[in-house]
């Protein structure tokens, strides 16, 4: 298969390295351009300095384009780019990404910016796939992923769906600085302490679920950032509509896998969920459905970082489920996420070309 050229919105910041490392070896797609801020660009990719914590790869020592000048998407169309990353801020992201979109690029999105567009499909790969083919008789241009603390609550919550039936649940969530970007993170590491307050994280998060899992329901959802650098962990109580066992509970979400289009997707976890007696947030960060870690390459690896790992699992009540996830913020639940949504669209054949 050749692979489709690709370009990254954001040449610095953390979602964009984390895209161009995974994109350097990706057997579908390649790294095709970087277009960044006027912080970047013109400057050698070389030039930019590396804020992941994994050595720098050897990635391509070209220029990084002009996200904000309208000629830099017409040339690196007539030079065969057909999908953008965007790892762009939000207000950025509501300018920019319908550019690139209207040009015939189709835009893969980490910003919160169209999430609640109908014209646009929010997707959780193995939730909601089909999403990506409704938009319209035309191929897909742009499509978004969801917020990262999105990813550990609603895996495991979907697999006690399909078998038990969600009535409502309750979730509190620690999440790593990394997921406020590099300036937060840096500022947090630097003052050693944390504001925990995310201001409309949780309502993020709760309206995000009820579209991807197309439920409805009572939630209390808290959000809180702690003093770590990655990985979300999430606190969640289900009831249940049908009565729960421990047995069945847990064979439940060790054979689930969602839909199986996405089996076979090159950033597809070997099994979305994996069990624990507890979780680690050291250790269990690049957990990929075989191994839980502790450290893996993902500019090599692109499983590395994509399964939901579960732990402390128990039936609390007749009614009642408890458990813990956790997931990599910026693999799981930003570029990973979003490569493997592009995957997805170039196996459902919704791109064009
Ligand atoms: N961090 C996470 O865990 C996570 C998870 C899910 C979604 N997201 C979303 O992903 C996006 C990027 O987050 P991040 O964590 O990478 O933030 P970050 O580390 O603060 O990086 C900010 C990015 O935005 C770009 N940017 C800043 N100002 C810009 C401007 N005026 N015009 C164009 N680009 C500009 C930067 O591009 P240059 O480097 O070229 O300046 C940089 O790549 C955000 O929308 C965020 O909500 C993040």
């Amino acid at each position: 298969m050749e692979r489709m050229k690709t370009v990254v919105l954001g040449a610095g910041g953390l979602v964009a390295q984390r895209l161009q490392q995974r994109l350097l070896h990706h057997p579908w797609f390649s790294l095709a351009a970087v277009a960044g801020s006027r912080r970047f660009s013109g400057q050698s990719l070389d030039e930019v300095p590396w804020v992941l914590q994994e050595p720098r790869p050897a990635l391509p020592g070209f220029k990084v384009e002009d996200i904000e000048d309208a000629k830099t998407i017409e040339e690196l169309v007539n030079n065969g780019v057909r999908i953008a990353f965007s790892a762009l801020p939000t207000e950025e992201a509501r300018r920019l990404e319908p550019l690139w979109a209207a040009q015939g690029i189709a835009v893969f999105s980490n910003a919160s910016a169209y999430r609640r567009d109908p014209r646009v499909p929010l997707v959780v790969p193995e939730l909601n796939p089909d999403a990506l083919a409704d938009h319209s008789p035309e191929p897909l241009r742009h499509a978004c992923a969801t917020n990262c603390t999105l990813l550990p609550l609603v895996l495991p919550l979907a697999a006690l769906h399909e078998r038990f039936g969600v009535e409502s649940y309750t979730m509190r969530s620690e999440q790593g600085l990394s997921g406020g970007g590099q300036p937060y993170l840096e500022a947090a590491l630097a003052a050693g302490k944390v504001d925990p307050t995310i201001p409309g994280e949780a309502e993020k998060t709760e309206a995000e679920l009820r579209h991807v899992m197309a439920w409805e329901g009572a939630a209390d959802v808290k959000c809180a950032r702690v003093l770590r650098r990655d990985g979300h962990h999430v606190f969640v109580t289900v009831q249940t509509r049908e009565p729960v066992h421990p047995e069945t509970l847990r064979a439940c979400l060790e054979a689930w896998s969602g839909d199986e289009r996405c089996r076979t997707l090159p950033s597809a976890p070997a099994k979305p969920l994996m069990l624990v007696d507890r979780i680690d947030p050291e250790a269990h960060l690049f957990a990929d459905g075989v191994h839980l870690g502790p450290y893996a390459d993902p500019s090599t690896d692109l499983k590395a970082g994509m399964a939901v790992v579960v732990g402390n699992l128990a039936c609390t009540g007749p009614h009642e489920v408890r458990f813990e996830a956790y997931s990599h913020n910026t693999l799981r639940g930003a570029a990973g996420g979003v490569v493997y949504l592009a995957e997805l669209a170039r196996a459902m054949d919704v791109l064009e070309g």
